[in-house]
């Protein structure tokens, strides 16, 4: 048995913060964001929206798109960076938003997030006989990037994307293989440090900002280029194919240089690499599910497609997996 992707939902806010916003706040221009990173606009949620209210509106939409009843979902994974708050776990408001009373559980796995539940979710299918499992990125960055920050404050958004996993045959369409791997010795690469067990929030960790996200961009990107590449790489080979066999590549959206990199050290070209950073910025576990959604809708993606989805994130993680497209 495999588990395909059946059916796919997104929601993204409404509210636009282009460049040209961004200059009338910090110290930057539209020239160096869009040169360094590809952004030109990302979207920030509402007063009223959270993780769990866009993912509630992502895992509706992939309900309906695989036209099956909400209660057939027989187990919900989230992938953030950005819970709704530290106790409960996100999945349980969103299970709950969803009128589901199936397990849940959240994943935590950085910019990889996406990559890590798609494995996650079919294995625990296939393993575990189940009908549909649902798996929904979605992240608030804006509400723990420091607005002063003009180093991370340009390169975050908001959003969440959603997939609802179904049984497939051994020879249909689905996860066909993956790699996941992390590196914890460069965990202080990117992280928010106050707020959990090591440094509970405090009046003097708020006056310091340890709130928010503190980044080494150099260091990130370099480490970056190398993950996704390698465990690209291993993915293919585990699979039995070669890059140019990939119909489309959806890496992670963080920077249109560390894509392009990628893709052009896999040799895999502009056209067949799947980009939507300019209009979102890094949506983090949202991301990658966020740009297939476009392009399966758009009618890019088609059916039988080798599609390859790498990622790298906070830890520092990555992951890569390979689907063949369609539904069962
Ligand atoms: N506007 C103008 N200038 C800026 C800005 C800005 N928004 N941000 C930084 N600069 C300045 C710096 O201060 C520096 O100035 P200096 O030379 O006077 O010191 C100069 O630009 C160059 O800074 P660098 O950090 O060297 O710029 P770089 O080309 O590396 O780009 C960036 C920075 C975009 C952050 C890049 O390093 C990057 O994309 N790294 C990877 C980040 C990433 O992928 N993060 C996501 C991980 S996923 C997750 O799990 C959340």
């Amino acid at each position: 048995m495999r588990a395909c992707i059946q059916g796919w939902g997104t929601a993204v806010p409404e509210q636009r913060l282009t460049n040209a916003d961004l200059e009338a706040r910090v110290d930057t221009t539209d020239a160096w964001i869009v040169e360094r990173t590809g952004i030109r606009e990302r979207r920030i949620a509402a007063p009223g929206d959270t993780t769990a209210s866009l993912a509630i509106e992502a895992g509706t939409a992939a309900i309906k798109h695989a036209g099956i009843p909400p209660d057939a979902v027989d187990l919900l994974i989230v992938a953030t960076a950005t819970p709704e708050q530290p106790i409960p776990h996100t999945g349980a408001f969103v299970g709950e938003g969803l009128g589901l009373r199936c397990g849940s559980f959240d994943l935590g796995a950085g910019c990889a997030g996406f990559v890590y539940m798609l494995v996650a979710g079919s294995s625990l299918l296939t393993a575990g006989g189940l009908d549909h499992v649902l798996v929904v990125g979605a992240e608030t960055l804006s509400r723990l990037i420091d607005p002063e920050d003009r180093s991370t404050f340009v390169l975050f958004g908001d959003g969440a994307a959603a997939a609802v996993l179904s049984r497939s045959p051994d020879d249909g369409p689905g996860v066909l293989a993956w790699d996941l791997g992390c590196d914890g010795s460069a965990a202080g690469l990117l992280e928010i440090r106050a707020g959990g067990s090591r440094m509970p929030a405090t009046p003097e960790t708020i006056a310091a900002g340890e709130q928010y996200l503190k980044m080494q961009g150099q260091e990130v990107f370099r480490r970056a280029v190398r993950a996704v590449v390698d465990s690209a790489r291993m993915t293919l080979d585990r699979a039995g194919v070669t890059a140019s066999d990939v119909a489309w590549f959806v890496p992670h959206q963080a920077n249109i240089r560390i894509i392009d990199s990628a893709a052009g050290r896999l040799g895999i070209s502009e056209e067949r690499t799947i980009v939507n950073i300019e209009r979102y910025g890094n949506t983090s576990a949202a991301s990658i599910p966020l740009a297939l959604a476009e392009a399966a809708d758009d009618g890019r993606v088609r059916d039988g497609d080798l599609v390859l989805m790498s990622g790298f994130g906070a830890g520092m993680t990555w992951g890569s997996a390979l689907v063949r497209w369609g539904k069962a």
